[in-house]
């Protein structure tokens, strides 16, 4: 496979543009096509069989532009497909993994919050590592209700949002929470709403997105994949949805990303 070929990201919508900015900062000379949904976002109401075939049909669409390894910048699909993607394709899948385990290791109050979907709450993945940390931290847990959403439409600065965070935060503060994990990639983009409701606690808010751009690194490393040194970095957006969504997308990532100096196209 080419060594140069592009990184393959998708998420149910906007929410992986969070990982898409680590791995640009990580990995300046890769290439990356990342594909969002859009049309059947959000992803944590649907069922399991339906939130599977999404990401097979969007895996699909990223092997059709050569991606030479893909992460599942989606909590949600992350529990619904991971396996069958690992057990199906020949190239490297890297999937959002609930960082239960720095947080439940940081914590000095022995009490953490997690933050997902309804279906990243209720898959495996979850499960199995709550139940791994469960005599290291008392683990809470709640859905974002309208995060996702908030996020999709741009209201992340709306006083809405800031109270559908506050129903889902405050009774984990409450409690006595330290470590808040940001268990869906959309809500790192909810940072502003969430520190406005934590105010003056000492909170920490964990997000997975850097060691998920590591692991992506740390697997081309191995497998001698990298990109040519000099190589000129492209990054294409690609989407199930309309030519305005993937025109919001881009430019999303642009803001985020605002020095970045390669072609977008
Ligand atoms: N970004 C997705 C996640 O990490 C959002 C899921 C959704 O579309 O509901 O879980």
């Amino acid at each position: 496979m080419n060594r140069n070929a592009p990184i393959g990201i998708f998420d149910s919508g906007m929410g992986g543009l969070s990982v898409w900015r680590e791995l640009r900062a990580q990995l300046p000379h890769e290439s990356v096509v990342y594909l969002a949904d859009g049309k059947n976002c959000p992803y944590g109401d649907r069922s399991p069989e339906e939130i599977a075939a999404l990401t097979r049909e969007a895996v699909e669409v990223l092997l059709a532009h050569g991606a030479k390894l893909i992460i599942v910048a989606c909590n949600t699909a992350t529990a619904m497909a991971i396996d069958f993607l690992r057990e199906h394709y020949d190239i490297p899948f890297v999937g959002m993994e609930p960082a239960v385990k720095p947080a439940a290791l940081a914590t000095k109050s022995g009490t953490i919050g997690i933050l997902a979907t309804r279906a990243a709450l209720a898959g495996g993945l979850f499960k199995a590592t709550s139940h791994k940390y469960a005599s290291v931290a008392r683990i809470l847990s709640a859905v974002g209700e309208g995060f996702v959403e908030a996020v999709e439409e741009g209201r992340e600065g709306e006083p809405a949002t800031v109270e559908l965070v506050r129903a889902a935060l405050e009774p984990m503060l409450r409690e006595g929470a330290d470590q808040i994990v940001l268990g869906c990639t959309h809500y790192p983009f909810l940072e502003a709403p969430l520190r406005e409701v934590i105010g003056e606690r000492e909170v920490t808010l964990v997000n997975p997105a850097p060691a998920v751009a590591r692991r992506a690194k740390w697997l081309l490393e191995e497998a001698d994949m990298l990109a040519e040194e000099g190589h000129k970095a492209e990054c294409r957006f690609l989407t199930f949805a309309d030519e305005d969504y993937r025109h919001r997308v881009e430019q999303k990532a642009l803001e985020i990303a605002p020095k970045l100096e390669d072609k977008i196209d």
